[in-house]
């Protein structure tokens, strides 16, 4: 059932308030000031950390890796299909954790399964109870996202983003107040997203467009590459995701006036300085400029259109620009008239390896 929607996806997008309040709920202590996962109130980790999975899953896991990171925890993404355990340092002190929405991406299982082999103790981090990947692992994570019928994964994503920011509290240093009222409030800042947001406007202005880029940097690089990763499943257009300091080292060959980049910077520090240096490269080759942003800095003088987002720590940022993203692909495809929500060749659970 749609509820008056056209399409799944769309729907899926709009339920994500609710979804990631759903990931929340009972997991975050603001008088005690901590994160409480209860499913994994045995874990005692202090060693290293990898993370293991595919498409949408591995950009998640890869913001995982990198909160994990900013928390003093050593952590790697891995695709599943490329993890082989004789290649990567994997023991008894590892953590390897597969993200999965579905619990039963062959690829992941098997990368799961070698790394026990291997000795590590795993966790899935998943929406599917009971799911192989669930059944299989030492623990489980759930990220309540509900059922997701879109082939294009939306809500999940989000879903994964702020599980794998609470793993990451659970697993190294203790939150600050402020980083828990900025992941308290990410529900409530994707609805006014949602409210507000210009994405229609944005894709009708590109629709015809030669090709589509997107930026970022540190949390935002993954959401880039998964922008650029929803763009293409459903509008079968070509789009890339790059780190935006990656685009001077050969990408930047590939801008034109006919291929709209979209840049995602919130913030004003540092992380925000350079990639507004990145955005003047890319404005000074002719190409459009969208930027998602917070209007914290003064990025948006290069834009040739904003899509705002409610202004937060760069983490919670990362999941409302995602947002702006997946709507700019989805009314994208709507315009082309896409088959949506069952993409051409595409399945929503890839079984074989
Ligand atoms: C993209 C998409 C796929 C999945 C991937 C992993 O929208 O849905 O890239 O993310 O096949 O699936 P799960 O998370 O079920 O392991």
């Amino acid at each position: 059932e749609k509820s008056g929607y056209d399409h799944y996806m769309l729907k899926e997008i709009h339920e994500q308030p609710s979804s990631l309040r759903q990931c929340l709920r009972g997991r975050i202590d603001e008088l005690e000031g901590t994160v409480n996962l209860e499913e994994l109130s045995d874990i005692d980790h202090d060693g290293p950390v990898q993370f293991v999975a595919c498409g949408t899953s591995y950009h998640a896991a890869m913001f995982g890796a990198e909160r994990l990171r900013a928390g003093c925890v050593s952590a790697q993404a891995f695709l599943a299909s490329e993890y082989a355990s004789d290649r990567v340092p994997v023991d008894g002190d590892t953590l390897v954790v597969g993200v999965t929405q579905s619990g039963e991406t062959a690829d992941t299982l098997r990368a799961l399964r070698e790394a026990a082999r291997a000795g590590a103790t795993t966790l899935a981090v998943t929406n599917t109870v009971a799911s192989s990947a669930a059944r299989e692992c030492d623990h489980a994570l759930y990220i309540r996202a509900g059922p997701e019928i879109g082939v294009a994964a939306t809500k999940t994503f989000a879903s994964q983003q702020l599980a794998l920011a609470m793993l990451a509290f659970e697993l190294g240093d203790d939150p600050t107040r402020a980083e828990l009222e900025a992941l308290r409030d990410v529900p409530g800042q994707v609805q006014t997203v949602l409210e507000t947001t210009d994405a229609k406007a944005v894709a009708e202005a590109y629709v015809d467009a030669d090709a589509y880029f997107s930026v970022g940097r540190g949390y935002h690089y993954p959401v880039a590459l998964e922008g650029a990763l929803k763009m293409k499943e459903i509008t079968y257009r070509h789009a890339e995701g790059f780190a935006a300091g990656e685009l001077k080292h050969g990408p930047l060959a590939l801008v034109t006036e006919n291929t709209p980049v979209f840049a995602i910077v919130t913030g004003d520090g540092e992380t925000a300085r350079k990639t507004i240096g990145n955005v003047k490269q890319i404005a000074s080759r002719d190409a459009p400029i969208v930027v998602v942003t917070d209007g914290k800095s003064r990025v948006t003088r290069y834009a040739d259109h904003v899509l705002e987002i409610p202004a937060t720590d760069d983490l919670g940022g990362s999941v409302l620009a995602n947002v702006q993203l997946q709507l700019v692909a989805y009314w994208i495809a709507h315009g082309l008239e896409r088959s949506i929500d069952k993409p051409r060749h595409l399945a929503k659970s890839v079984t074989v390896e």
